[in-house]
């Protein structure tokens, strides 16, 4: 993965905040004008002390009374739009890099989505947009309201009386010490307890998932215990935090306590000595609030753009990634594909220097049916993983019907190439919207002539909405052997040319030999297909067996060929399977 350097990626976010430029300039004047507004009370207060009541200036009081009515309700006012503001540029920013990142991901190859996982696609998705979202538009008015804040306050300090402002200079330190002197501490023992919280729930989730399991084995007991550790670890780690904490906090009253007495004393002094005013008294210990307070935060700033420099980078990871497998700008539409398909010396890895497919020749004519035979792990499923181009040959080449698959359009290929796995993918919708995902528009005859080729009509029919039924989360349950006839329905249902079965008939154990010999007949008739069975009697009548071992293809011809071959593997594994058969079979 590319280097992404911390200015390029931050020129790069600002390319997302770009067209909220205007409105997020006009949030952030508001927020300078609301924290402005937020210092003036004091000032009144000040006025009222000192010239209404001491001075007996009564006229002046009726326009500081009508001051500070006002002030609040003009700032509440401006406080609703800005949040409104602020609320809509923030979402809009990560509903727009949410969507380019979700197209981004559907555009990248299988090889990246092998390579960071669902799990990690959407932390970043979710997790770390969520978290750009809060800094870049809560946080920078945070920051602005606390800078201005500072600033202003202790200008205002100074102007009151310079000596006491001093006085507040030289506290200062000692409020950010006490905050040094803890947060370290804070932050270890709050990484901890996350990273303890974090185990216990994946503990949990497993233990939970294999609740079965744990009854069976009669381990509730030692779990019981297990858990239980785990959680009181997590409680002290959080006693930690809250310690440290607690420390912190005592230390900021103490100066702060420290701080509002010296003030008041020496403010009282200097009023006997007649440099203040008992107004300016007040509002001086207002405005050394707010200087002190805003310091803490402004301090934690730097933190903060690392932790969402993180979460930018791992965004642009995902962004980033460049598309490998795409359609050429020159790329043919495939027309209706007769079903030829060659491999030429097809060679393969998706580690560097860890071949899995070694100098594959093979030539498939229309219609035929292809047998995959060999080991677990031999490479048969990448051999069709590389016919629905879901990764591209490192040397050598595929053809369909003439054309190399690098040529051609993507999506006029995989309409055309039915796929279906061992464990089928479902989604929670009815039985009929997940029969017809590979093609919308197909009536209601041809999903139900497309659940009888895959032997699941009958099933669907005794469900309680028949075709309407729900599955998944709120709906009926299915068995493997059902999910994969639906998923044979499913493939079926897009008429593709060619048909890849891996080990999709591996679980239909509830059919008997027969009806599976029957039903994948029917699926099969008139498409090239490619079929990968442990099953070897399913396989028997295929037009050619190639027989794989260690990437490479050993053996290739009918039954009939591969059996008289006296050493063979095929004949090996077909022994094998007959005499354990025998076995079973004299077993019952
Ligand atoms: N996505 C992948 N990334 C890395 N290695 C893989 C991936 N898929 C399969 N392999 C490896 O490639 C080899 C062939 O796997 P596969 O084609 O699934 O074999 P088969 O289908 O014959 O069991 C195995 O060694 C397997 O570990
Ligand atoms: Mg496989």
């Amino acid at each position: 993965m590319e280097e992404r350097s911390k200015s390029e990626n931050l020129r790069k976010l600002l390319v997302f905040v770009r067209p909220y430029s205007t409105r997020l300039l006009g949030a952030l004047l508001i927020t300078v004008l609301l924290t402005m507004a937020g210092m003036v009370p004091p000032l009144i207060a000040m006025y009222i002390i000192d010239t209404v009541i001491v001075a007996g200036n009564w006229d002046l009081l009726e326009f500081l009374l009508l001051a500070s009515i006002m002030l609040p309700l003009i700032s509440a006012g401006l406080h609703v739009l800005n949040t409104y503001t602020i609320s809509y540029i923030s979402h809009r920013l990560i509903m727009d890099i949410r969507l380019l990142m979700y197209r981004h991901v559907f555009s990248l190859s299988m090889k990246f989505h092998d390579e960071m996982g669902t799990g990690k696609i959407m932390s970043r998705m979710m997790g770390d947009v969520a978290t750009v979202r809060s800094m870049v538009t809560m946080r920078i008015l945070r920051i602005v309201t606390d800078f201005v804040s500072f600033f202003v306050a202790m200008g205002i300090c100074y102007s009151l009386s310079w000596k006491l402002a001093m006085l507040l200079t030289v506290l200062l330190p000692l409020y950010v010490f006490n905050y040094y002197g803890f947060i370290g501490g804070i932050r270890t023992s709050k990484r901890r307890w996350r990273h303890k919280m974090d185990e216990v729930s994946i503990g949990l989730q497993e233990r939970l998932g294999g609740a079965a399991l744990v009854k069976a084995y009669g381990r509730e007991k030692r779990e019981d215990r297990a858990f239980t550790e785990d959680t009181r670890e997590s409680l002290d780690f959080a006693m930690q935090t809250e310690t440290y904490r607690a420390s912190a906090r005592t230390g900021f009253w103490v100066v702060s306590g420290l701080r509002n007495t010296l003030v008041f004393c020496l403010g009282c002094y200097f009023v006997i000595q007649g440099e203040m005013t008992y107004g300016q008294v007040m509002a001086f210990l207002s405005y050394a609030m707010r200087v002190f307070n805003p310091v803490l935060n402004l301090m934690d700033v730097g933190m903060m753009f690392e932790q969402m420099m993180v979460s930018v980078d791992r965004i642009f990871e995902v962004l980033d990634h460049e598309v490998d497998i795409e359609d050429k700008p020159d790329a043919v539409e495939l027309s209706a594909l007769k079903g030829h398909v060659k491999f030429e010396h097809v060679n393969f890895e998706y580690q560097p220097g860890e071949p899995v497919l070694k100098d594959i020749c093979l030539e498939v004519q229309p219609g035929q049916m292809v047998a995959l035979v060999g080991h677990t792990g031999c490479g048969k499923t990448t051999l069709t993983s590389l016919l629905m181009r879901y990764f591209d040959v490192k040397d050598g080449s595929i053809q369909v019907d003439g054309h190399d698959l690098r040529d051609v359009k993507l999506s006029s290929l995989r309409s055309q190439v039915g796929q279906v796995l061992q464990d089928s993918v479902l989604f929670n919708m009815s039985l009929k919207d997940n029969l017809r995902y590979g093609r919308l528009d197909a009536t209601e005859q041809e999903i139900m002539d497309a659940a009888w080729v895959g032997e699941i009509h009958e099933f669907i029919m005794r469900t309680r909405n028949g075709y309407d039924t729900k599955i998944g989360d709120d709906g009926i349950k299915l068995s493997v052997g059902e999910k994969q006839r639906l998923a044979i329905a499913r493939a079926v249902l897009t008429d593709p040319s060619i048909l890849i079965l891996d080990e999709a008939t591996s679980s239909l154990d509830s059919l008997s030999e027969a009806l599976i010999q029957k039903a994948m007949a029917n699926v099969l008739k008139g498409r090239t297909s490619f079929v990968i069975a442990h099953r070897l009697s399913t396989i028997v009548n295929a037009d050619l067996i190639v027989v794989m071992d260690q990437g490479e293809i050993v053996e290739i011809g009918n039954h009939e060929d591969l059996l008289e071959l006296p050493d063979g593997k095929y004949r090996q594994l077909y022994d094998h399977q007959y005499s354990s058969n025998e076995v079973e079979v004299t077993a019952e």
